[in-house]
């Protein structure tokens, strides 16, 4: 049984509308978290929302998921200044609507694979090869029912949503026989997200519920089950 308690967690994508509510719920639990962050404003936004938990154990990181070296000096930063990594969160990517893929610009294919798959690599990197140095450890990927269901004009998005999900395996097969424990946990439907402006269904998870499970996953690392889809709050009671 690990606690999160004093962990050392960090969420790529912290600044975002799900990342955010993770990081707030952590900080509640005691963990010191670390965020990557690209924008001074994100960072402020952030800090802002979780300055009535946070004490002193927000530690906001420079850090741009999609840059090689960046992410080098991110994976640096983590290791001379914890040695470690008790809890892996990567709750990144971005939305994309526009096209069907025969008409797509090759621009905006190219961004999806920066933003959807090229940060969860560069962030694995940093993250899971400090985990695997201390067989200690566990990495979670946050997805969403893209993985599983083709939206109209946003079929890139599944595509790479369905890539991440086969990370999540191969870095848990990866892993095998090791102390490292790996999840993709898909958030099937909308997450009630503090931004949201649309409609909100009552049965959708908020992200604090989402972090609360992420936060038991770590705490209790009996699961060998790798993908865990979670539909309404039932699932993540
Ligand atoms: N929102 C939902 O309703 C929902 C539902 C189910 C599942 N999910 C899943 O939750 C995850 C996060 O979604 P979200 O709604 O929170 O997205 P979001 O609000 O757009 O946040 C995405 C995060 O990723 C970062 N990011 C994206 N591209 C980047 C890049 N190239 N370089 C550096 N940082 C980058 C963003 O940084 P910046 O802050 O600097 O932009 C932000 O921190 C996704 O996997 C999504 O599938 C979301």
């Amino acid at each position: 049984m690990n606690s999160i308690k004093e962990s050392v967690v960090v969420v790529a994508g912290g600044t975002g509308g799900v990342g955010e509510g993770l990081v707030r719920v952590f900080l509640e639990r005691g963990a010191r978290v670390v965020v990557p962050y690209r924008s001074d404003a994100k960072r402020e936004r952030l800090e802002q929302y979780c300055a009535d938990v946070a004490e002193d154990r927000l530690h906001c990181v420079e850090a741009v998921l999609s840059d090689e070296a960046s992410m080098e000096r991110f994976h640096d930063t983590i290791l001379s200044k914890y040695g470690r990594v008790d809890l892996g969160v990567a709750c990144i990517g971005g939305w994309y609507y526009g096209y069907s893929l025969h008409r797509m610009p090759f621009v905006d294919w190219a961004n999806v694979l920066e933003n959807n798959l090229t940060t969860h690599f560069l962030t694995l990197r940093a993250i899971v090869s400090v985990m695997r140095a201390n067989n200690h450890g566990t990495y979670v990927m946050v997805n969403g029912g893209a993985a599983e269901v083709i939206a109209p004009e946003s079929g890139a998005v599944s595509i790479v949503a369905a890539a991440q999900k086969m990370m999540a395996r191969v870095l848990a097969q990866e892993a095998h026989g090791t102390n490292v424990r790996v999840h993709s946990v898909i958030a099937y439907h909308p997450v009630q997200t503090r931004d949201r402006r649309g409609e909100v269904v009552e049965d959708w998870i908020t992200p604090a519920e989402l972090g609360a499970y992420i936060a038991r996953l770590y705490e209790s690392p009996g699961s060998d089950r790798i993908v865990h889809t979670v539909y309404s709050h039932t699932d993540v009671e």
